[in-house]
């Protein structure tokens, strides 16, 4: 189907950046630069001013940059993790990959790890803490950090949603250990396949997950551990350094888009709004996520009028057999999947087409 509203429109996108995208896909080809190259590096100290901390370095995926990260801070066999299931799988995904257990604690109203549930996780195990910054929103840090420090904690920002985003004026992927990101097409930042990245302050996380990116190669004949193949592309980081220049810019339309939805929707009695900003917090909007009665109807209804909506974990992860999580009981995080639906956020849509949305949204409710 061809949506009046589509959720992502990567097409629209490149209309826009054409001229300059080319231009460096092109160059990094005719110049035959493909691995860890110059513009790889670019994009490093691009990320890394960004968000404001000492180093960057490009990886695969978002995944990746979890997995690394974990590694780095020790994290394997025998330890415990704490994270949340309202999230994509990746995140506890990471952590299974590295030996590790995730524990999983329930979130608050803002979707987000409920602070006051952590200390009662903590086992003898417990090596870190994975804090989600979902939907382009901080979690409460200062709580979170607190618990660190007094358990001796590593905390490794799950930040693939929140580029951008921050929290008493500390950009998310700042706080821990290590942060992590995701360039999949369809973030904040989304390069032209998968791409990733890990930010840090701490200069022997920042040299482990070099290594470790590359099969623990540190000079090209040397290799001093064992790594994986999980390089950021050369020509994913020159796409990526020419988005970058326009990520302000995007990021202010997702919060305009947001205000616009907030103001109509607000007054629908059938739906809650996400949080929104307080004084601590500048949330970059990367999903827009209501609560609303009927969801399923209402994707439905919003389907049958082209427009496309998402619902994230329909079946809380801690409810998939498979997965081995159902120890978990997550009251908040199982009751939230049957009624979240995400709405188109995207910098591409016109002011047209997100009134065409809320006025379906109030058609459906009869108001
Ligand atoms: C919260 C969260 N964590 C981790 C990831 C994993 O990132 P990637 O898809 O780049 O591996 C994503 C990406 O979708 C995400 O949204």
């Amino acid at each position: 189907m061809t949506y009046k509203v589509p959720f992502v429109n990567y097409k629209d996108q490149y209309k826009v950046l054409k001229i300059p995208i080319q231009k460096a896909i092109s160059r990094v080809l005719s110049e035959g630069q493909l691995i860890l190259r110059e513009d790889v590096l670019e994009f490093e100290k691009n990320l890394a001013k960004f968000v404001d901390v000492k180093y960057a370095i490009g990886v695969a995926s978002g995944t990746d940059a979890l997995m690394l990260s974990l590694r780095a801070a020790g994290i394997g066999p025998g330890a415990e993790v704490i994270t949340v299931a309202h999230t994509f799988l990746a995140s506890i995904a990471s952590i299974v990959h590295t030996g590790a257990t995730p524990v999983l604690v329930d979130i608050g109203d803002d979707y987000l790890m409920d602070a006051r549930l952590i200390e009662k996780a903590i086992t003898k195990r417990t090596k870190a803490i994975m804090p989600v910054h979902l939907n382009g929103r901080v979690c409460e840090m200062d709580a979170i950090i607190k618990i660190a420090k007094k358990y001796r904690l590593s905390i490794i920002e799950d930040a693939c949603q929140a580029l951008g985003a921050s929290f008493k004026g500390k950009r998310a992927g700042s706080f821990g250990i290590a942060g992590c990101f995701s360039f999949y097409p369809a973030k904040i930042l989304g390069a032209y396949g998968d791409a990733g990245a890990v930010v840090t302050n701490n200069k022997r996380i920042y040299e482990r997950i070099r290594l470790y990116r590359d099969h623990g190669r540190k000079t090209k004949d040397k290799f001093v551990c064992y790594g994986v193949t999980s390089r950021l592309d050369n020509i994913q980081a020159a796409v990526l350094n020419v988005k970058f220049k326009y990520i302000n810019q995007w990021i202010l339309r997702r919060k305009m888009l947001a205000r616009l939805y907030a103001k109509e929707l607000g007054k629908i009695k059938e739906v809650t709004l996400p949080p929104f900003p307080d004084k601590n917090r500048d949330d970059v909007f990367q999903n827009f996520v209501i609560r609303a009665k009927r969801r399923d109807e209402l994707k439905a209804y919003l389907t049958e009028q082209r427009i496309e909506t998402i619902v994230s974990n329909p079946i809380p992860l801690n409810k998939q057999k498979e997965l081995k999580l159902s120890q978990f009981s997550l009251p908040k995080t199982e009751n939230f999947a049957s009624d979240v639906i995400s709405l188109p956020m995207i910098p591409e849509l016109t002011d047209r087409q997100i009134q065409y949305v809320m006025k379906q949204i109030r058609t459906f409710y009869h108001i």
